[in-house]
Formats: structure tokens, sequence, C-alpha cells
């Protein structure tokens, strides 16, 4: 039976204190995809302790990887055992980063399926690119209503140029060029610090893979990849969401081990709203707020532009700004469920094509919700936190699926928090929901 995570949150009470950023999921979905490539045992450290990494752990053991876990964050995987697979398992659905599967396999056992991705539900989410890039390096790719299905009897590398700069298309991409015949060069490539993660992990266990200029990637295959040890970079969104949610209840925080220089989109716009932010050596930052933010305007972009992971939460910390703030999303075209439950708090927020238009109010009002999605979810909690009064957060599990401890991290910055877990049989139609994929 499902459990569904009810938050109570008893908001008013500014953040205040020091909190270490969890290592990134999103470099550590297509890491631990790599895997697949590499004979011998790997290492993995500052793996963080998450339900998206949990699940994709399991849809490895589900193709004969050994996975040991060592202790908090580090684990060992070994794939040597792993089979060529055809079957797309159902599991698959419930994660976005399984489609890194189909190119792993690929170049692993020259043949792959997956079941057909999830993920949050924010629009359509093709398989266009993914499949095209595949297609590139000579592998039949067929798209059935269950799965994504790969295979080839040999994969040569060539030019693959991306029309758009997906993280996904570019991570099948470059492990599909690891293991592939001759050089490829993929144009148009992601630039995330996520996609940087993965090549420098390849590079480490010997591939041969370039950035030649940003948004272009050069890979020579080789035959082989070689056992490492790895650490995973931290997390840029765990470390935004903890930003804004200090800022948004007019706190104080100090983040260590903070992602180098990732934010360079977020720090500015926090300071131009009145953060006072500052930079301790290469990975540490600061930032405290006394006053209701200024607005701002942003656009959600492919990095090194705003990212859309932090969307949601920029927007309930402008909730309370001294005027009109906006948010133009440039790569969900629907990435707006969250705004129902914003308004909830009180907020006024409205939809206006691809923007969001916020109009702040001097305060915010406990709210009961329901989180559609996971970054939804830390909009939400950065919104009870900030707002007077009790708020209940339902479906708050999905936050586990993309931050390390939240409860636990939040309740020593001074949050009051209570949760509890509730069988989904047990609750309301209306508050019953199916097994949720994420981003
Ligand atoms: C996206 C984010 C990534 C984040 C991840 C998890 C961007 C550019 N990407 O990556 O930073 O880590 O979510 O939240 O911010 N698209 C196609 N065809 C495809 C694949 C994608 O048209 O085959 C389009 C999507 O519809 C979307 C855009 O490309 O509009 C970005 O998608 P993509 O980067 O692939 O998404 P994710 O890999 O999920």
């Amino acid at each position: 039976m499902l459990a569904m995570k009810i938050l109570r949150v008893s908001g008013g009470r500014p953040l205040f204190g020091e909190l270490v950023v969890s290592g990134s999921k999103n470099a550590a979905l297509p890491i631990l995809a790599a895997t697949l490539l590499i004979r011998g045992t790997v290492e993995l450290i500052g793996l963080p302790e998450i339900r998206d990494v949990s699940a994709m752990l399991h849809l490895l053991s589900l193709r004969g990887v050994r996975v040991e876990h060592l202790e908090r964050g580090r684990y060992r995987l070994n794939a040597e055992e792993a089979s060529p697979s055809s079957v797309a398992f159902p599991e698959d659905g419930g994660l976005r980063g399984s489609i890194y599967l189909l190119g792993a396999g690929l170049a692993a056992h020259r043949r792959s399926a997956v079941g057909l991705p999830g993920g949050c539900d924010f629009g359509e989410r093709p398989h266009d690119l993914h499949c095209y890039a595949l297609r590139a390096f000579g592998a039949k790719v067929l798209e059935r209503e269950k799965g994504l299905y790969a295979e080839a009897r040999s994969l040569v590398g060539g030019e693959i140029r991306l029309s758009y700069p997906s993280v996904g298309a570019t991570v099948n991409a470059i492990l599909a060029a690891t293991l592939a015949k001759g050089r490829s060069v993929i144009y148009g490539a992601a630039r995330e610090p996520h996609v940087m993660d993965l090549i420098s992990f390849l590079n480490r266990s010997g591939a041969r893979i370039k950035v030649l200029e940003q948004g272009t990637v050069a890979v020579s295959g080789v035959e082989r990849l070689a056992p490492l040890s790895y650490r995973v970079m931290p997390d840029m969104i765990e470390a935004g969401s903890y930003l804004l949610m200090a800022a948004a209840t007019r706190g104080e925080i100090h983040l260590r081990r903070a992602p180098e220089g990732q934010l360079s989109s977020l720090l500015p716009l926090l300071s131009e709203s009145g953060c006072r932010v500052w930079e301790i050596g290469s990975d540490e930052i600061a930032l405290e707020m006394r006053d209701r933010p200024k607005p701002i305007s942003v656009t959600t972009e492919p990095y090194p532009g705003f990212p859309t992971d932090l969307h949601p939460q920029l927007s309930a910390y402008l909730a309370l700004c001294l005027g009109e703030s906006r948010i133009r999303e440039m790569v969900f075209r629907d990435r707006f469920r969250y705004l129902m439950g914003l308004s909830a708090f009180g907020a006024n927020v409205t939809r206006e094509g691809r923007e969001a238009r916020i109009v702040g109010r001097e305060r915010l009002f406990g709210a009961r919700v329901t989180a559609p999605d996971l970054r939804a979810a830390a909009a939400y909690l950065t919104a009870a936190m900030a707002a007077e009064g009790e708020s209940l957060i339902l479906s708050a599990e999905l936050l586990l699926r993309g931050y390390e401890a939240p409860l636990r991290k939040l309740r020593r910055l001074g949050a009051v928090i209570s949760d509890a877990d509730v069988e989904c049989g047990a609750l309301p139609q209306a508050d019953r929901r199916a097994a949720r994929g994420s981003e």
C-alpha cells in the first residue's frame, strides 16, 4: 500500500543556521546509469540518500548490477554480470532518469530497453531527441507503447546535432559515444553542471571526452572503461532551494559544500531582490534577508540560464515581494501546476501564457495543499514556513525523491515541522494519488 507523507508546518519563523549541501540528484542519476559501461567495481561517494537514487539503484539491480550500500552516501556497484536485455521493466516508468539506461545499455551490450519514462507532470516530455541521438550511432530505436527499444550490431561515432540542448539526450549521446567506434562530435549539447560531472566521471574511468567549446562535445570512443572511485558533485538545486527558503522566511543561512560557481544565475537575483549574499572561499555561501523582496523578472533557460527546477520555489519567495514579479518558463511549457496551491497561501500568482505573474502580498497565511510534483512540494514548504499560522502539505513524500533528509535539515535551522505517514487507502478519494514519477 502506498504511503502519503503529510507535513504540518508552523510558519512565521526565520530559518537560521548552517547546512551541508548533499550530492546532486541530477548528476547521480546519469553517473549511476554509466556504471553499466564499466568492467569492474565502481565506488560512488556522496550519493544523495533520496528516493530517485534508490529507484535508479533498483532499476540497475533488475538489470543484473550488483549494488552494495557501504555507508551513508557510499555505494559499490559492479555491472560485470549485467546482461543484455530487451525487456522494458514497468518499474522504469516511475523515474524520468531511467531513460539514461537506454543509451547506457546500448553502449554496454548493444541492446537495451526501458519502460516508458515517467516524470513530473509538467507538460509533454518527448523523447525524439534521445532516439535521434542513438540512431546517429547506427542503432535501431523503436518507440512502442510500453517502452523504448534500442539495438545495434556496432556503434559508430559521427556527428550529432541536437536541435535543443536537452540534458537527457546529451547524456544518452555521450554514453553511446564513449564506447562507439571512432570519433563523435555532439553539437548543441547541454552544458549543465551535471552533464559536466558525468563527463568527468567517464574521463576518470578512461573515456576520452572533451568539451571543445560551450555546447560542443567531442568523444573519441574507447574499448573499455576501468574501475574507479568517484565523488558526486553537490546539488545546485538543493542549495538554491534552501537559499530561497531562508530568504522567504527572512532568515540567515550558511551553506557548506555549496556547488562552486553553479548558482551564478540565482545569486545576483537574490541580491537584486534585497538579500545580502556573500561567498566564502570556493564552496560556502551565506545569505541574510531582513525585508520583503524587491520585485524581479527572470526567464528559465538551459544552463547557464536560470534553472527550471528552481522556478516554483522562486515563485513562492516572490509571493511576498513589494510589487510585481514575473517568471517566464522556457524549458517546460506547463510547469505551472504549483500555482493553485501557492494561491491557497494567499499568494497572488497567475499564469499568462508562458509567464507566472506574481503580485506580492504583505503576508501569506497557513493553508492545506497537495503537492503535484517534487519542486512544487519544495515551493509549498517555502510558502508554509514563510506564512503566518499552520499549514498542511499532502503528498509531501515527493520531497524525498530529490531532497536528502529535508525535515532533519530544516528542523536544525529552526523550522517547526511535524510529519505523519498515512496509508493512501485511509485518505479521502480526492487525496489519493497513484504512484508518481519524478523529474
Ligand atoms: C531537465 C532540465 C535539467 C534538469 C532535469 C530534471 C533543462 C534544459 N533541463 O532535464 O536541467 O536536471 O530536467 O529536472 O533545464 N525535449 C524534446 N525532445 C526530447 C527531449 C527533450 O523536445 O527528446 C524538450 C523538452 O520537452 C523540454 C526541453 O527539451 O522542453 C528540456 O528537456 P530536457 O533537458 O531533455 O529535460 P531533462 O533531461 O528532463
